[in-house]
């Protein structure tokens, strides 16, 4: 289905539907009246197939206890499979109530208090937050960056683990907010640097699903032939590929016996619920019934990436980071507006809410995060407002 087909059929306006994104602006920005291009959700309804299997089941008027299916399972593994080429077996996962949750649970379950763990910064600010409110200590190490183009400082990020012998790294692949897919080498090379000084590595894969052109997302458990599947453990959820993010169910894999037993331990004391059916219903579906729906949203989410490509060339100093992977676009507006003034610009001026820089790391003042899981319309009116009010500051 082409762009205009598909926003036109699945954009829904989600004022006054409880949205984080749009009813929530008050509470967040102290403005309700913006545009909102924050929080990773999208403006899209989702597959009809998710609503009718939620129909069927909430048809079936039974609430009680449940289970996780075999169905469920072999929808997982066999999206895995034909997406990524990642044979995944029953036994390895675990379920979660989101990837977020899965990332605290890692840090207290796999290191103790005080003990390192080691992000690429700028990144997801959960991935800040889980180390530092679980009293570890957060050993950030910046991307090499160059008008827009983000890579791996391999030299610092081995000489951070070493100086402050890091126990665990919070993985983000494909990277939020920078955009990256990172390659078999890049992967490679982390991985190696990690199992030699036996660092633990919890991989946070999303954004797995939304990659673009020809990049190709590499799960980290398959590199080498798999040969660091037991120094990691790999999250990973239908919820930002389908729009699922409030039905709660993502997959953990950890391949590792000892592990995996640590994490059963841990999460029968923390975590010690059933499951939800209505997200295992809906993750399967969408996994199942979902692959049209969701070539076609891919459709949309590079259109309107190119489309800010293509209208910010007025402004050849605005960087905006090629967008490899994820629907989130960092832009860095460092040459045309004070950094000081970032907040004022973006959000009294242009009326946007977006996600700032320095939410993901303290050098990356400066930048916005653009969410363009959305239709073309509004992030053509997000970006002409940014292009107005750059042509005011900059006279
Ligand atoms: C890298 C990354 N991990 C996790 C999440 C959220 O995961 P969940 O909603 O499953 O907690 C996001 C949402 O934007 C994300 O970008």
């Amino acid at each position: 289905m082409g762009v205009k087909d598909f926003c036109s059929k699945y954009y829904v306006d989600r004022m006054g539907t409880a949205s984080l994104k749009w009813d929530a602006l008050d509470l967040r920005f102290g403005d309700p009246d913006l545009i909102s291009m924050w929080v990773a959700d999208m403006e899209f309804k989702v597959p009809e197939a998710v609503v009718e299997a939620l129909h069927n089941r909430v048809d079936h008027g039974i609430f009680g206890y449940s289970f996780v299916p075999d169905s469920y399972y072999e929808a997982v593994i066999d999206w895995e499979y034909s997406h990524h080429g990642y044979k995944l077996e029953k036994e390895w996962m675990r379920i979660s109530p989101g990837v977020v949750a899965a990332l605290y649970w890692a840090v207290n379950m796999y290191t103790k208090e005080d003990d390192s763990v080691i992000i690429l910064t700028p990144v997801y600010y959960p991935f800040h937050n889980c180390v530092k409110e679980s009293h570890r200590n957060l050993v950030t190490c910046d991307l090499n960056y160059d008008k827009g183009i983000y890579t791996i400082d391999f030299e610092a990020f081995e000489r951070k683990i070493v100086e402050n012998q890091v126990k665990m790294y919070i993985m983000c692949s494909p990277h939020n907010p920078a955009g990256r897919v990172w390659t078999e080498e890049e992967l490679e090379k982390m991985l190696e640097i990690c199992a030699r000084h036996k660092v633990l590595v919890v991989s946070d894969e999303i954004h797995q699903d939304l990659v673009f052109g020809e990049k190709k997302h590499i799960p980290a458990a398959t590199i080498a032939n798999g040969k660091y599947a037991d120094n990691m453990i790999t999250a990973f959820a239908a919820s930002k590929t389908f729009n699922l993010a409030t039905c709660l169910t993502s997959t953990i894999v950890i391949k590792n016996e000892e592990l995996r037993k640590t994490w059963d331990e841990f999460t029968r004391v923390f975590n010690n619920v059933e499951v939800n059916i209505f997200g295992i219903t809906a993750v399967e579906a969408a996994l199942r019934g979902g692959n049209e729906w969701y070539q076609s949203l891919k459709k949309v989410i590079y259109h309107n990436y190119q489309m800010v490509v293509e209208e910010m060339k007025e402004f050849p100093e605005v960087y905006i980071a090629p967008l490899e992977g994820t629907y989130l676009l960092f832009m860095d507006l460092r040459n045309y507006v004070d950094i000081e003034q970032i907040k004022e610009f973006t959000q009294n001026q242009c009326r946007l809410a977006v996600d700032y820089g320095e939410w993901f790391g303290e050098n990356w003042k400066g930048f916005i995060r653009l969410n363009l899981g959305t239709t073309p319309d509004i992030v053509m009116s997000a970006i002409d407002s940014i292009k107005t009010n750059l042509r005011k500051v900059n006279g």
